[in-house]
């Protein structure tokens, strides 16, 4: 009887069969998914480069109290300069790799008495490179350019351009502390001279609405730029350990401006969130605080800094939250044809 199977013994056993392949299917099925959603949690790029620079900026005034704490204008005043010369000394941890520090200034005309720009990247140690990048007496500019995983830079002459059109980005940094006059907003600093416009503004934004704003970074010393770009590079090494050295460097560097190459060293610019948003992300741009800003912050003098689509020419990537005072006139053209500050300036062959 064992060997001999009737029709509906046989039947049922290929069912059971059948139950049993179809069960291993949806086991495998199960595994692959799984497998697969790890594999997207655990992908370093993809987590590195969004939430955490947005975590390192947002946070850094509570760092600067903490660790770093934001000199106030008075202190930037009697001791930036040597404040700002020991910062950039301290970049060691983040400088670029040795192929660039063999690379010599490409126009050098004179070289700061203290450094050796020709033989290295290091920055120089004295505070006054920016000397070299004067205009000579006869307008001729002689400018020294220094090179790093970055490409091409120069040290700003803050005092050859107008105080509201500075420009400062990955090849125009500044080489120490600005003499910056701060006023209080909230629990951030500004550039005192930008103080009414930007109170005009979110009040105006706020008038009648369900708008609230919040500033959330405004001035920061080179200090606490260095503090903010070491931590974010940790974070992109430690989430990304197959990226080189230049490579980590780079991608920090599009997110957190390296030390003397971001605005928020002039006091100039301020980072505006919502109460109800207080994320420095991408989807900040859906707020109604955001499209008010970026349709009004003309009216009052500011531009937003860093467009989508136009990380080429500002080197960062889209910020919808940074906003940088240039004055009415300026902010008015920029915004109104959607070009950037670099286009501007350079349109004007303003340095
Ligand atoms: N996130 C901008 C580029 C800065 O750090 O200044
Ligand atoms: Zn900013």
């Amino acid at each position: 009887m064992s060997g001999h199977l009737t029709g509906k013994q046989r039947h049922r056993r290929i069912l059971w069969m059948r139950a049993i392949v179809f069960c291993v299917l949806v086991c495998l099925l199960i595994v692959l998914i799984v497998l697969g959603v790890t594999k997207v949690w655990n992908d370093p790029g993809e987590k590195a480069a969004s939430a955490d620079a947005s975590e390192v900026l947002s946070e850094s005034s509570e760092e600067s109290e903490s660790s770093e704490p934001i000199e106030s204008s008075e202190s930037a005043d009697s001791s930036g300069s040597s404040e700002s010369s020991k910062s950039i000394e301290s970049s060691e941890s983040y400088k670029p790799s040795e192929s660039y520090e063999s690379s010599e200034p490409a126009e050098s005309s004179e070289q700061p008495e203290s450094s050796e720009p020709a033989e290295s990247s290091e920055q120089p140690e004295s505070s006054e490179p920016a000397e070299s990048s004067k205009p000579s007496e006869s307008s001729e500019e002689k400018i020294t350019w220094y090179e790093d995983a970055l490409g091409r830079y120069r040290y700003i002459d803050p005092d050859a351009c107008d105080w509201n059109l500075i420009l400062v980005n990955k090849q125009n940094r500044l080489a120490e502390n600005l003499d910056v006059h701060t006023a209080w907003y909230g629990e951030e600093e500004v550039d005192e001279r930008i103080y009414e416009a930007l109170r005009q503004m979110l009040e105006d934004g706020e008038r009648d609405s369900d708008r609230r704003f919040l500033v959330c970074s405004g001035y920061r010393t080179v200090d606490l730029q260095t503090y903010l770009f070491e931590r974010f590079l940790g974070i992109i090494k430690e989430e990304s350990p197959s990226l080189t050295p230049d490579e980590a460097y780079l991608r920090a560097a599009s997110e957190v401006a390296y030390p003397g190459a971001s605005e928020h060293n002039t006091g100039l610019a301020v980072d505006i969130c919502a109460v109800d948003f207080q994320l420095l992300e991408r989807e900040f741009e859906n707020t109604s605080e955001a499209k008010w800003l970026k349709a009004h912050c003309a009216e009052y003098g500011f531009i937003l800094r860093y467009p989508d689509g136009r990380e080429d020419i500002t080197g960062y990537v889209y910020e919808p939250w940074h906003f940088r005072y240039v004055g009415k006139d300026a902010a008015a053209e920029i915004m109104e044809r959607g070009i950037t500050l670099e286009e501007y300036l350079a349109e004007r062959n303003l340095p």
